[in-house]
């Protein structure tokens, strides 16, 4: 066990007024199992690429073991994997590698094919299985659930809590459950780092929030209280002092005396009232905004908006699906599930009206309107204005939509390639928030999308109730707000 220090850490981007870290400090252990949680744009990729040295930073990381990050940048996905193996970690030992993979539930004989056919989670499932045959190696894994299927990502989930000494950001509660032994969180205003597990943190900052909410609300009548005394305490020295002045004056050393009783007492209320409004202004600050989001929806005069009979997909000489039978009514939330490439978007394609190889019968209802978010967020650029223009949304809802899932105003002023992966999310999530639409197609909506907002998500559902098709892999999410899940 070795420590890794963050001493007085202070970062911004070139040109960005954005400041990321500012002096802040902090421990960890290089055989921790380390969960990285914090809202999106807050700085943890950016972090994770400070200790690989990516970027001139003001304070010191000290560390007495070398980083590796992943996901490593694949450019050619066309070459044999095993070269890929091989350009990560020039040395590495065959048999070692071969181990990590059978323990990720994955065939060797995957190394000798092009990486570009493996599918997402074999993919995800080599990188990790290189970076972990390394000895003496911390790792900074970023997000590595995005895009695997559920099963795939409990296979993952099981292989790192076997493993020790890395980091691990990810925003999918049941998956960091499953394999984190302690927490750091870039809150609001401070980084902390605790023992435990995700949940663990959770509950914790729930109580603390709760704590600091009635703490405020105790100093907030503290403070009128004190106010209000101290105004009268004002107006009976007012009233004293005139006594002394008039003619009628009784005993002026008793008034003397009572005026110099009141001056001790306004001092003492002063002082408790700046006591009370320096402990207020300490509180909250840690408080996450969590505003509830709003959607209108369209209702359809049809009870049955989309219907699929006998659905199958031929890429080539490849079946990806076939005899898929569903159909969407007013106000369901189907989930569609199933392993990476098993043609779930395909599905979602076919019915947004792309020419896909298709056979069978889908019945779309007369005027259906749909609101559609991509998996992919690649293409996103320029600057919010001109997006909102682009897709003829009202600019000033869409901007209010992104305020309440915590973006800055700062942000505002930045291009869209220059966001995080989740801001860019978000755009997607925001823009389909302010389209009226009888039906919403949602394809892996919370890849990359934080914790807080996965919340304001599922209340948001709950509450409206929109009618929609998705595909998700995030467990809790899941849970929450399907009304039926159908197998492919
Ligand atoms: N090249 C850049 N120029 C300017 N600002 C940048 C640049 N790259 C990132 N940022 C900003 O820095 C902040 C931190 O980004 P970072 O990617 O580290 O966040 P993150 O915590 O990893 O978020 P996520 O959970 O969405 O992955 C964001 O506000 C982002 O917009
Ligand atoms: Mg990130």
């Amino acid at each position: 066990m070795a420590q890794l220090n963050v001493t007085d850490l202070t970062f911004y981007y070139d040109g960005s007024y954005d400041t990321i870290f500012d002096n802040v400090s902090f421990q960890i252990d290089s055989d921790w199992k380390l969960g990285f949680v914090g809202r999106n744009g807050r700085g943890k990729t950016t972090f994770l690429n400070l200790l690989m040295k990516k970027y001139e930073y003001k304070g010191t990381i000290s560390s007495p073991v070398s980083f590796d990050y992943f996901p490593f940048p694949v450019t050619d996905k066309s070459q044999n994997t095993i070269d890929i193996v091989e350009m990560i970690y020039p040395d590495y030992e065959l048999w070692k590698v071969c181990k990590e993979l059978t323990l990720l539930e994955v065939d060797c004989e995957v190394l000798y094919r092009p990486f570009e056919t493996l599918s997402n989670g074999e993919q995800t499932k080599v990188l990790l299985a290189v970076l972990f045959s390394k000895e003496n190696n911390f790792l900074l894994i970023d997000e590595p659930t995005n895009h695997l299927d559920m099963n795939t990502r409990i296979v993952v989930m099981n292989y790192l809590k076997g493993k020790k000494g890395f980091i691990l950001v990810s925003h999918d509660r049941f998956f960091l459950d499953g394999c984190i032994d302690h927490v750091l969180a870039i809150n609001k205003a401070n980084i902390e780092v605790m023992q435990g597990n995700f949940s663990t943190w959770w509950e914790n900052k729930k109580n603390q929030d709760e704590y600091e909410l009635a703490e405020n609300e105790k100093l907030k009548k503290d403070i009128k209280r004190l106010s209000e005394a101290a105004k009268r305490t004002e107006n009976w020295s007012d009233q004293i002092e005139k006594s002394k002045i008039g003619s009628h004056s009784p005993d002026r050393g008793f008034i003397g005396h009572k005026s110099a009783k009141m001056m001790k007492r306004a001092k003492a209320i002063e002082n408790r009232s700046l006591t009370a409004l320096d402990e207020k202004s300490k509180l909250l600050k840690n408080i996450e905004d969590t505003d509830e989001l709003k959607i209108i929806p369209l209702k359809h005069h049809k009870s049955t908006l989309v219907n699929v009979e006998n659905l199958s997909v031929t890429y080539g000489d490849r079946t990806i699906f076939d005899h898929i039978n569903f159909s969407i009514s007013n106000g369901k939330r189907i989930v569609l599930q199933g392993k990476n490439g098993c043609g779930k978007s395909s599905i979602l394609k076919i019915i947004l009206g792309e020419d896909i190889p298709c056979n069978g019968k889908v019945e779309i209802a007369s005027g259906l309107v749909i609101s559609y978010v991509s998996q992919d967020t690649s293409n996103l650029s320029g600057n919010l204005s001109d997006f909102a223009k682009e897709h003829h949304l009202e600019e000033s809802l869409f901007k209010a939509l992104l305020r309440k899932l915590d973006f800055t105003r700062l942000q505002f002023e930045k291009n869209i390639e220059d966001f995080s992966g989740g801001q860019k999310k978000k755009v997607l999530i925001a823009k389909s928030l302010c389209e009226q639409a009888h039906l919403y197609i949602w394809d892996e909506p919370l890849n990359y999308i934080d914790i807080f907002s996965r919340m304001q998500i599922e209340k948001l559902i709950k509450q409206y109730e929109p009618t929609m098709l998705l595909v998700e892999h995030d467990k809790t999410f899941v849970n929450e707000i399907a009304t039926d899940i159908i197998q492919i």
